[in-house]
């Protein structure tokens, strides 16, 4: 899809399609009155015949409006005036994105200055209509003999801005907000591939492919080499499988080589049946979602190499089956992770956490700035927080901060849960230094709590994303979230420091 940024208003453009809004009560947005004053109240006269009030996610196509440069336009409604937020209006670009889908619509044209939001910049616009424009257009059909047939026909989104102070603003918006949606889509594509070709394999394979395409630096140790170093968390998991384990490190140099890195580690189980401890068979497909966070990491990390930020980044990617094979990892069995502590696994479907560990001491070489990791760890995540917010836990509340702040701005929000002192007991064991798993109250702050104990040398921040990263149900599939929170915690940083 392309994109363009505009100064004008609708009496002066031209094309296929102008997206015009209507608040409720017919009320008539900045566009509206512009395009009703030039067809002498062409608008408001439809608008009186009452096909369309303006209520929110409804909308109206017109065809052959006088006096105007569109073949049609299409109006939107945007619901109460006084009422219209960030929320609306996000409902209002997927209402408009749908109709135009409906149509043979090849480019429309959209004005900012409708959509009235407190504290938000035309910049911050263009970033979510961009981003929502691509994700409307992502199909996943690479597995079908024949491609779905609805792609739309929509090639081109001009956004209309009615002043120049910030154009340029919008033009980086622009730029970084394509960068973003490709993130999305690549996590998408991983995320919502087979476990059957998804594999740890696989994933080394798609990193090493990326480094080739955006210059970026890629390496894969494998099992020998973790054996030699001591990963024992990370192998006990892998040991039920027949697939290898990888481990996979992108490294992304933008800054000067003194510049710390920000380290994101990105769980990557690309199938999680629980191991010996077995999950239920409902849904367990879903559960090749398990590799989210390491998509999130390679997808945020292609979109820092597409916009070439001033910053280093460095990905971390353990990548493992977790499968209940002879050789499985049994409740019980004690292994030493690489950091030297022993830890009883009284619980093979806590396996996230396991990997994490000798990952996140991995990432001590590499004299992290920040370590941030993204996991699909716990369910009781989802139980807390739903499909709509990241869980966020930090040993660090200035990081904590600005992942949180990042979020918010990007519209892919996290929550903070404590990791206070009184929970790290409930990791008690009586056989190792800590057991995997804390039982059912707080399972997701237990979780982040095992992790803490591994993450002592640096500042870190765990995202739980097990809510997020995924859609279950009739549209199941992967989000692409949380490479908006993550890139944009990057550019900040990256503005932070240059
Ligand atoms: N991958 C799962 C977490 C998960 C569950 C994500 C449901 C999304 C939806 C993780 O490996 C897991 O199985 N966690 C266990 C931990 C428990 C055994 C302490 C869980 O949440 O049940
Ligand atoms: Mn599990
Ligand atoms: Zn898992």
């Amino acid at each position: 899809m392309e994109f363009g940024i505009k100064i004008g208003t609708p009496e002066k453009q031209r094309g296929a399609c102008a997206v015009i809004g209507i608040f409720e009560s017919r009320k008539l947005s900045d566009s509206a009155k512009v395009l009703d004053t030039v067809t002498q109240g062409y608008i408001k006269n439809i608008l009186a015949s009452g096909d369309m009030d303006g209520k929110a996610n409804t909308s109206l196509l017109l065809h052959n409006v006088p006096d105007t440069l569109f073949k049609r336009v299409l109006l939107i409604g945007l619901g109460k005036e006084q009422e219209f937020k960030e929320k609306t209006f996000l409902s209002a670009l997927g209402t408009t994105l749908n109709a135009l889908q409906k149509t043979a619509v090849t480019d429309a044209t959209l004005f900012l200055s409708d959509f009235p939001i407190k504290d938000k910049t035309n910049a911050w616009k263009v970033n979510q209509t961009v981003i929502a424009a691509i994700s409307s257009g992502y199909r996943f059909d690479q597995l079908k003999s024949k491609p779905d047939n609805n792609q739309s026909s929509l090639r081109k989104l001009i956004v209309c801005i009615d002043n120049r102070t910030e154009l340029a603003a919008c033009e980086a918006a622009l730029q970084q907000s394509i960068a973003i949606a490709h993130g999305m889509n690549l996590a998408k594509d991983l995320g919502n591939l087979a476990p059957n070709i998804c594999t740890p394999t696989y994933l080394a394979k798609q990193a090493k492919d990326l480094a080739k395409s955006h210059k970026l630096k890629a390496s894969v140790l494998e099992e020998k080499d973790m054996e030699k170093l001591g990963m024992g968390s990370l192998l006990a998991v892998a040991r039920g499988s027949e697939q290898p384990a990888k481990l996979i490190v992108l490294e992304y140099h933008g800054a000067a080589k003194k510049e710390n890195p920000v380290v994101l580690v990105g769980k990557g189980v690309t199938f999680d049946t629980g191991g010996i401890s077995l999950k239920p068979a409902a849904e367990m497909d879903e559960m090749k979602f398990d590799m989210s966070g390491a998509g999130s990491v390679l997808g945020t990390l292609q979109a820092v190499a597409e916009m070439k930020l001033p910053i280093n980044v460095v990905g971390i990617i353990p990548a493992t089956e977790n499968m209940p094979g002879g050789k499985a990892t049994k409740p019980g069995d004690v292994v030493t992770s690489l950091s030297g502590q022993t830890i009883e696994i009284l619980n093979t479907d806590a396996e996230g956490r396991l990997i994490l560990c000798d990952a996140l001491t991995y990432a001590e070489r590499y004299n992290p700035k920040v370590v941030i990791d993204i996991a699909t760890l716990t369910g009781a995540c989802v139980i807390a927080l739903g499909n709509f917010t990241t869980g966020l836990m930090s040993n660090d509340d200035k990081l904590a901060q600005e992942l949180l702040a990042a979020g918010e701005q990007a519209a892919d929000r996290a929550w903070q849960l404590p990791l206070w002192d009184e929970y790290q007991d409930l990791l008690r064991s009586n056989f190792a230094d800590i057991a995997n798993i804390g039982g059912r109250a707080a399972g997701t702050i237990t979780a982040a709590c095992f992790l803490s104990r591994f993450t002592k040398k640096y500042r870190w921040a765990h995202l739980d994303i097990a809510g997020t990263a995924w859609k279950s149900g009739k549209d199941k599939g992967s989000t692409g979230r949380p490479v908006p929170l993550l890139t944009q915690f990057l550019i900040s940083q990256a503005k932070a420091t240059s």
